[in-house]
């Protein structure tokens, strides 16, 4: 009978440290409800792209819902381009901000690729780059694989690969690249990434760090392909993350501010445009060696053809508790999840610093705590 009763609270305990709550969900036909759309062209990364606003993005096609009921943003392929114009594209922004404590969940099926292409789902604080800035899906030309990057002030910093799968390319995320990680599992952009059905990446962003889950469309976990539009969702047998960014050496809190999603696409520019980024796998694409004369300038099938996101959704999460119930069981719950796997805020201050290796021992922790508390009530 007690020990029944220690199975039920472990079990309680479980299924409520799971608990992220949708806030947000764009899909189908209300996918493009609740952003801003650009309106100007690329003055921020210099590319050779016109970002339309919403009415004139609708109108030529560039931001619609598909057949299958999912959102294409694209680069105009149909337009002759003439020397000196730019060519149009998409740059759109979330009017919601999303807090410390939220987490994004992206499904897609295709990213923008090809020569002068440079796709990015990001987010970014209004004050830039003191709000922080963390770049999800980011990556130019026919690179083979994504990159994922934190942008801020100085004094935020990573150096170590702890529990992450993705490589460090850079460990001060205050320098112009940032901090970045390379993905290492296959097919995280390019042709690849959409003939294996795309994928999925979750961002948690956190009191205790920044943690980036790529998933290639196979490993996609259950506790994804299962949610709908209003679950919740448990992170907790989602292995290790393809990039974790931990609190001990960038205090997310001073960091980072609300963010606001992102997704444009622009062309050439300050990455996919300049120098050995652009010659080293691009370079001979036409008879110049310039991104602008040989990509942008001229007809835009078949360049741009593969110049486009394909989403299935985007769905913002947050760790808000259910309310607590009045039952012996759940006293034990809100001082003990809040600092488990949801990595929420903590009042004893060391969870800021402890970093995911603790995670299994936390939750251990968590259940132990359960198993105590329930066995003192039960007994
Ligand atoms: C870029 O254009 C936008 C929209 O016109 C404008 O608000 C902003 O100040 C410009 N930014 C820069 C850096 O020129
Ligand atoms: C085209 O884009 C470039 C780079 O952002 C910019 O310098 C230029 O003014 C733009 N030209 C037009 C006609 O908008
Ligand atoms: C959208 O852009 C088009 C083309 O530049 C312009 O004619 C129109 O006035 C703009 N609409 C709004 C609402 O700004
Ligand atoms: C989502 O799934 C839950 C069961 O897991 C169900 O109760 C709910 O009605 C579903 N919601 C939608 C919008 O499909
Ligand atoms: C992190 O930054 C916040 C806000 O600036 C500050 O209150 C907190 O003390 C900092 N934490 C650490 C461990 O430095
Ligand atoms: C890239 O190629 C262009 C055109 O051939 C050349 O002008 C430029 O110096 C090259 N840059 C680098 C970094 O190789
Ligand atoms: C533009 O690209 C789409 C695929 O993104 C393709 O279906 C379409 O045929 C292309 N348009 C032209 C004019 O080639
Ligand atoms: C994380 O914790 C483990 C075990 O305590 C330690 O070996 C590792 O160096 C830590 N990593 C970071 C980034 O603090």
């Amino acid at each position: 009978m007690t020990r029944f009763a220690l199975f039920a609270v472990c079990a309680l305990q479980l299924s409520i440290v799971a608990g992220y709550q949708v806030v947000r969900d764009y899909s189908g036909q209300n996918f493009f409800t609740g952003w801003d759309f650009y309106g100007n062209y690329d003055n921020l990364t210099l590319g050779n792209a016109v970002y339309l606003n919403q009415s004139e993005a609708t109108k030529q096609n560039l931001a619609y819902i598909n057949s299958e009921g999912r959102a294409i943003i694209k680069v105009d392929n149909t337009t002759d381009v003439a020397m000196g114009q730019n060519r149009s594209s998409i740059r759109m922004t979330s009017q919601d901000a999303y807090p410390i404590g939220s987490l994004w969940i992206i499904d897609l099926y295709h990213i923008p690729y090809g020569c002068s292409v440079w796709p990015a789902f990001w987010t970014f604080g209004p004050n830039w780059p003191n709000d922080g800035e963390i770049d999800i899906i980011e990556a130019i030309n026919i690179m083979g694989n994504n990159q994922m990057v934190l942008h801020t002030t100085p004094g935020c910093t990573h150096s170590s690969t702890y529990n992450q799968l993705g490589a460090n390319i850079g460990s001060d995320c205050s320098t112009p690249s940032g901090c970045v990680v390379a993905e290492t599992q296959p097919n995280s952009y390019n042709s690849g990434f959409a003939a294996a059905g795309g994928g999925v990446w979750a961002t948690q962003f956190d009191v205790t760090g920044v943690f980036i889950w790529f998933w290639s469309r196979p490993n996609v976990p259950e506790s994804i392909t299962q949610a709908n539009s209003t679950s919740s969702i448990d992170i907790t047998s989602w292995g290790t993350p393809s990039a974790s960014y931990f609190a001990n050496t960038c205090n997310i809190t001073e960091f980072f501010s609300p963010q606001n999603l992102v997704f444009d696409i622009t062309l050439c520019g300050d990455w996919a445009g300049t120098g050995y980024a652009y010659n080293a796998t691009c370079g001979s694409s036409g008879p110049t060696g310039l991104c602008y004369n040989d990509c942008v300038v001229g007809p835009g099938s078949p360049r741009y053809d593969e110049a486009y996101f394909d989403i299935s959704y985007v769905r913002a999460y947050t760790t808000e508790q259910p309310a607590p119930t009045t039952t012996t069981t759940s006293t034990s719950i809100p001082t003990s999840t809040t600092s488990t796997t949801n990595r929420q805020t903590s009042s004893s201050g060391a969870i800021s610093t402890r970093n995911d290796s603790s995670r299994g021992l936390i939750l251990l922790a968590t259940v132990a705590v359960g198993i105590i508390l329930g066995a003192r009530f039960a007994l």
